[in-house]
Formats: structure tokens, C-alpha cells, sequence
């Protein structure tokens, strides 16, 4: 098959770089001519300048030029082309609903080329990122005014996380196809022929819109059980004596039918898509006359949790954070990523500065570089109190607080460093349970606050 990706960001890159492996002609398309040149050029730094992504750098090196091309020339490429695949940013509007600013600049560069190509054989254009249930009418009106030929439109959401995007897009639980005919279906199932009629994978032919809808629902069903935790199961761990929220999580998730994954209590769940896609659906529904309570309440717990400890820490802890300075510890929104968007991160350091800190001392294995671009002091001249630091022990250093605010392996069991570090008093806040043996460092004089415990003071 011929296939046009159309936007290299994470999805895309991601996308186009699994379906080259399969033996079809890719080429995936992007206006930003500097990411082409990057991609192209098949060298790490420059890919993953763009998309860090485990496993992508391989791919693209070994399909390069055999199956896998980039290009910002939309024309050359559309030429006999089968499936155009839809990646493209779709960032939220300040009221929820979704910007398709970019997507529709993209589908009239596409429609003008299609409608030129000498080639007319059947193109289907299928929506791979998240957009609001029934773009692909949209998409559809789009080709028609340009008089496009023979074309189809198809919903194909992806369900990747980031950091295991690779391995997901090779075997993924499910392969969700809408089309509104055998036609267009039959040229999805050659594109995914490995996962058609697999053992273990879930190939699921339905309508467009419910394609699109099945995204939605996934996400906000994955943020509202990580709510879900973080606003009772957590809150039963902090408020209520000798409840140990680590034996409740076990216990509850024993039960076959209660996922582990989303069971972490956590200072919030981040990234691009939990926040955006809750508050599309909620645009959505609103739209329809829809009740909306439920999904208002996951996502106003999810941003609840992103700095209660901070107010935690001032009324449980007594701490004051004016004068002070702070280590925050992980900027990305999960560990294995440089991804700042929607990190909680942000949100703590926001609100550490708001009090009046002196200083911040960040640290991130991979995502000191993107908070750089995140915390310009261009924008706001507080910013210049982050100072960039190589290691969590050096973050550390001279500090009298620090908040753990992502998941990276590194920050596990990490009293130890904190120990040969800093002297009591000294605060740790923990936004996601990183340090199992609290109990002795608040033995040797270390006050730990942490999300799903009562405050723990030194003995
Ligand atoms: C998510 C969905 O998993 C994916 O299917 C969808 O396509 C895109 O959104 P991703 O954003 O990469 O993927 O992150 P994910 O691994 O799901 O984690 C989201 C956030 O939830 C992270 O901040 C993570 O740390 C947090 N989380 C996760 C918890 O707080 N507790 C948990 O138990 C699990």
C-alpha cells in the first residue's frame, strides 16, 4: 500500500514508522521543513529533538529511504496514494472544544493535491488523532468542495502512551476501524492485514463516529479510574488512621475485574491527551444537552490533586514556603518521556513560586531541556528562580523542602540520597509514593507528606 502520514509529531512518526516496517511505501508529510530535514537525516539527536520516543530512532534508520520517506512536498507524494492517515495537533480551545486549526489546514493542502493527482484510484483519508466525534463528515465536505475523486473517509484512533508507543503500535489490544463501506474497509484490513484475524489482537470494523467515539470514551474511562483513586482511595489513606493505601490498592485490585494500571495514586495524572479529551467530551455533550457531572468531577479531582500537597504541607506540616528554597524532582508528566504537556510539574512549580519561594532547584533526567522551553522567563520573569540541575542530588543540595512530581524510576527508594544530603528539619513531599521506607527516614528526624497518607512528622 501507499500511505501518506500527514503530521510528524509523536502519533504520526510513531504511525508512519510501524506501517513502513510492514512492508508498505510510507511517506510521511510535515510542513515544518526543519523537522523533515531532522527526521531524514536518520540521526538520533535530531529525531529525538523532535519525538523521544524508545524504539522509533531503530525503525526509521532501518526503513529509511527503502520503505519509509519524509517530505514537505504534499504534491509529490500524492500520486497513486491509498490511505492519507490524519495526524495532526488538535490543541484545546479555552472553552474544552477542540482547535482544528492545523487539521483543516492540512485536509484543504491535502484535498487541493488529491484533486489534482492523474492517478484516480480510491484514497482513503483516515483520522488517526483524537478529534471530536463526527470530524470525519467534516474531513468529507472538505474533499467534496474540492471536487476530490473516489475517496472515502475512515476513523482509526490510536490508543499509544507515550514511552511504549513503539511496542504498542506493533501489537496493540485492538485495531479500531470506521468506514461506511465494505470498500473502504477492505483497503484498512490490507494496511493492518498482521493484526486482521489475530489470536490475541481485536480487530473492530464499526461506523466512523463510533470509532471516534470509542477514543473518547477509552480516555476519559483511564482518567476517570485514576480520579477515581486519587479522590477516594487516596483521601480514605490521608484522612482515616491506620488505613495503609498501599494494602488497600492490593486488595481492591485483586479482583480481576479492577485494573492495576490507574491504581497509583498520584499528584495528578498529565500529558496531551487526559486533560484535552475530558474536556472536549464534556464541550461535546454539553453540545447535546448531556449531563456532564461525572466527567466535571474526574477531571476536577484530576486538577485538584496536582498541588493539594503544597497546601497539605502548609497546613499539616506547618511549613512555610516564603524564603525557601525547593528541589522539584521530575518536570515530565511520567517518567520515560522529555513530554512536558500538562505535567503536574507545572502546576507545582507555578504555585511554589505563587508562595514566595527564593529558589527552585528542578531536575529531570530527560525533560530539563523541554521545562526550559516550558518555564521561559520571557513569559514570566518568576521563572528565572529555576535553576537546571544534573542529578536529584544535586537538586537537592541546600534545600529545605522537595517535592517528587513524576514517577522516574531513579527517585525509588531515594531516602537514602536525601539522607547523605540534607539534615533535618526537612520536608518530602511525595506526589507518587516513590519512597516505601518513610517510616525510618521520619525515624531519623525528616518530616513525609505524601498522597495517600496522613502527614507523617519526625519521631
Ligand atoms: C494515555 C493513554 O494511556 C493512551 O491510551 C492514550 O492514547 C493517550 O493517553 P499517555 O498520555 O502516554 O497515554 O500516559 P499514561 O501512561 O496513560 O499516563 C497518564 C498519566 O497518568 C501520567 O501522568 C501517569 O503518571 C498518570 N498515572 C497513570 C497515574 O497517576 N496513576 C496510574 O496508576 C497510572
Amino acid at each position: 500500500m501507499k500511505i501518506v502520514v500527514a503530521g510528524t509529531g509523536y502519533v504520526g512518526c510513531v504511525h508512519a514508522a510501524v506501517c513502513s516496517e510492514y512492508g508498505h511505501e510510507v511517506y510521511a508529510y510535515d510542513n515544518d521543513t526543519n523537522k523533515i530535514k531532522a527526521f531524514s537525516s536518520g540521526k538520533t539527536e535530531a529525531i529525538e529533538k523532535y519525538v523521544n520516543e524508545p524504539g522509533l530512532v531503530n525503525i526509521v534508520r532501518e526503513t529509511l529511504g527503502k520503505s519509509l520517506f519524509f517530505s514537505s512536498d504534499l504534491q509529490s507524494i500524492m500520486e497513486g496514494v491509498d490511505v492519507v492517515f490524519m495526524c495532526l495537533p488538535t490543541p484545546p480551545n479555552l472553552n474544552g472544544s477542540t482547535n482544528l486549526t492545523f487539521y483543516d489546514a492540512a485536509a484543504e493542502d491535502i484535498a487541493q493535491s488529491l484533486a489534482k493527482r492523474k492517478d484516480k484510484r480510491r484514497t482513503v483519508l483516515v483520522n488517526k488523532s483524537t478529534v471530536p466525534i463526527g470530524t470525519v463528515r467534516h474531513l468529507e465536505k472538505i474533499m467534496q468542495t474540492h471536487k476530490v475523486a473516489n475517496f472515502g473517509v475512515a476513523s482509526n484512533p490510536e490508543f499509544l502512551a507515550e514511552g511504549t508507543a513503539v511496542l504498542q503500535a506493533r501489537r496493540p489490544d485492538r485495531v479500531v476501524v470506521g468506514c461506511d463501506n465494505e470498500e473502504d474497509f477492505k483497503i484498512l484490513r490490507r494496511v493492518y492485514s498482521q493484526f486482521v484475524n489475530h489470536v490475541r489482537i481485536k480487530y473492530i470494523e464499526t461506523t466512523p463516529e463510533t470509532a471516534e467515539a470509542i477514543k473518547y470514551v477509552a480516555n476519559t474511562m483511564l482518567l476517570t479510574y485514576i480520579s477515581f483513586w486519587n479522590g477516594v482511595g487516596a483521601k480514605i489513606g490521608e484522612k482515616i488512621p491506620n488505613v495503609k493505601i498501599d494494602d488497600l490498592r492490593m486488595g481492591v485490585t485483586a479482583d480481576e475485574r479492577i485494573s492495576t494500571w490507574g491504581s497509583f495514586v498520584s499528584n495528578g495524572a498529565g500529558g496531551s491527551c487526559f486533560g484535552k479529551d475530558i474536556a472536549s467530551l464534556i464541550y461535546q455533550l454539553r453540545k447535546v444537552n448531556v449531563s456532564t457531572k461525572m466527567l466535571e468531577a474526574s477531571y476536577e479531582v484530576n486538577e485538584f490533586q496536582k498541588v493539594y500537597l503544597i497546601d497539605r504541607a502548609i497546613t499539616e506540616a506547618n511549613f512555610q514556603f516564603n524564603n525557601k528554597t525547593v528541589a522539584v524532582l521530575g518536570l515530565a508528566f511520567k517518567k520515560h518521556t522529555n513530554d512536558m504537556r500538562d505535567a503536574s510539574s507545572i502546576k507545582v512549580i507555578e504555585s511554589l513560586l505563587g508562595k514566595g519561594v527564593t529558589r527552585i532547584n528542578a531536575y529531570d533526567p530527560l525533560a530539563n531541556e523541554a521545562a526550559k522551553v516550558q518555564f521561559d522567563p520571557s513569559k514570566n520573569i518568576l521563572f528565572e528562580k529555576i535553576h537546571y540541575c544534573e542529578s536529584a542530588k544535586e537538586a537537592i543540595k541546600g534545600t529545605q523542602a522537595l517535592f517528587i512530581s513524576s514517577d522516574c524510576e531513579e527517585f525509588r527508594g531515594f531516602s537514602r540520597t536525601v539522607e547523605d544530603t540534607v539534615k533535618p528539619p526537612y520536608l518530602v513531599m511525595d506526589g507518587r509514593r516513590m519512597i516505601p521506607d518513610f517510616e525510618e527516614m521520619a525515624a531519623k528526624g525528616y518530616s513525609y507528606l505524601a498522597v495517600g497518607s496522613m502527614m507523617i512528622q519526625p519521631h
